[in-house]
């Protein structure tokens, strides 16, 4: 039997050991979820590098998929690497195109990428001077890795001065804020595609829209993601082979000329503007939520792709997708992304949930025998449907299946799409 282990905990792990189990994979996890653990095995590792190392060369695991951006920032792969294990996901320089947002910016203007234009400060004088005669709205984002909080639309003299407090008075973002970028507003659709590349070959899977505002009507703060659903109809393939020979491809080619080709999963964050797409980040990994959307309708196996984009010997030209759409909502504890209690129970009627429904564990964990919330993202509910309004309608028809008190979901997910 083929083995993976696959490292992370949250939705995004939970969706790959799914779809990887159904394909007959021994999957392990480390540190995964009790969702994984049903029918995947835990990793009973420390989670340092050599325990990793170790556990994979003991089990003869196949491939290693990293989940989580950090492990790939602080050099997880190079180090499988140097030890002959396979690795689905890119080194530490080639996920700079994620953990360092200037390095992304300086790549895709030396490429001629289409992205908003912006100007790299380092202190406070630089940026007050940059933001003087600045007209609203525009854009502040931290270089490095912020866990989704580190971008400011400023729309006012208010965002302003917040963006200043987090910054540069509390200094939030530590190192991560050594550099800044500040950048053109860009007007348009959000979308995600992500693309599983041996650094050659590059092949799409479906576009995705996540909901990343905490609250219905994209009020409130910005989070992980609370829903999302799959595919988008305004990528269609027209726009897709665009973003694919504009985006995708010269931005591959420019890892390679930078010495780092990018062997993994590289998730780009689209804006769809009037003068076409344009880049709003990349990251150097499956995204979360929207992972749960597209894994529910790929048709073809997942892990030849994965091993083959590891070995550095993708040679498909196309994945296949179901017709039809899925939905997925995120149940998160009140109070996420600020502050919030861990410990509520977690009550699944699995009987009476209908059978396109799947669940996707993140901050769970057992105790006593029950399940709990231990996270800000709880749980994942994604409905598949012939149409998007019949998994929209689906997937909130059963999650009254899921009870867990002091947590929220969004209504709205999908149903912008619907209007
Ligand atoms: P990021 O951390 O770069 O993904 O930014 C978080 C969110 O801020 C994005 O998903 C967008 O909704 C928004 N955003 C970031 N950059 C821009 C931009 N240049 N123009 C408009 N919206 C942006
Ligand atoms: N859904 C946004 C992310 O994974 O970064």
């Amino acid at each position: 039997m083929t083995k993976v282990m696959i490292i992370g905990s949250g939705g995004r792990e939970s969706a790959l050991a799914w779809k990887l189990i159904n394909e007959d994979i021994d999957v392990f996890a480390y540190p995964g979820n009790p969702g994984i653990f049903v029918t995947g095995k835990y990793a009973d590792i420390s989670g340092h590098f050599d325990s990793i190392k170790d556990f994979a060369l003991d089990r003869n695991i196949d491939l290693v998929v990293i989940g989580p951006e950090q492990y790939l920032a602080d050099g997880l792969t190079d180090y499988l690497r140097e030890h002959n294990i396979d690795v689905f996901g890119p080194s530490s320089q080639a996920a700079r195109i994620e953990t360092d947002k200037s390095y992304a910016k300086e790549l895709m203007q030396r490429k001629n990428v289409p992205t908003a234009d912006y100007t790299v400060v380092e202190s406070r004088d630089q940026f007050d001077n940059e933001i003087e005669e600045r007209d609203y709205p525009y854009v502040v984002k931290v270089s490095g890795l912020a866990g989704g909080k580190g971008a400011y639309i400023i729309k006012s003299s208010e965002d302003q001065e917040r963006a200043v407090k987090e910054i540069f008075k509390e200094k939030r973002f530590r190192d991560a804020a050594g550099r800044i970028i500040i950048e053109e507003f860009m007007e348009g659709t959000e979308a995600s595609l992500f693309v599983i590349t041996d650094s050659v070959n590059a092949v799409p899977m479906l576009p995705a829209q996540d909901y990343k505002r905490a609250l219905d009507n994209d009020r409130g703060l910005n989070t992980g993601g609370m829903g999302s659903y799959a595919p988008c109809d305004f990528v269609d393939k027209q726009v897709r082979n665009r973003i694919m020979n504009t985006i995708i491809k010269p931005v591959l080619d420019g890892l390679k000329e930078d010495g780092s080709p990018f062997r993994g999963l590289l998730y780009c964050g689209l804006m769809i503007t009037g003068e076409g797409p344009k880049v709003v980040e990349f990251n150097a990994r499956f995204g979360d939520p929207e992972t749960q959307s597209i894994l529910p309708l790929m048709k073809d196996n997942l892990y030849p792709l994965l091993k083959q984009a590891a070995a550095g010997t993708l040679d498909i030209e196309s994945i296949s997708f179901a017709t039809g759409a899925a939905v997925t909502v995120i149940i998160a504890s009140k109070g996420y992304p600020g502050q919030y209690r861990k410990g509520e129970e977690i009550k699944i009627d699995y009987g009476a949930l209908d059978e396109n429904i799947e669940i996707f564990q993140a901050g769970t964990m057992l105790e006593n025998n029950k399940l709990i919330a231990s996270g800000g993202r709880i749980i994942g509910i994604t409905a598949t449907g012939k149409e998007l309004n019949e998994a929209v309608e689906s997937v909130y028809g059963n999650i009254a299946k899921i009870t867990i008190n002091n947590s929220f979901y969004r209504k709205d997910i999908g149903k912008r799409a619907l209007r």
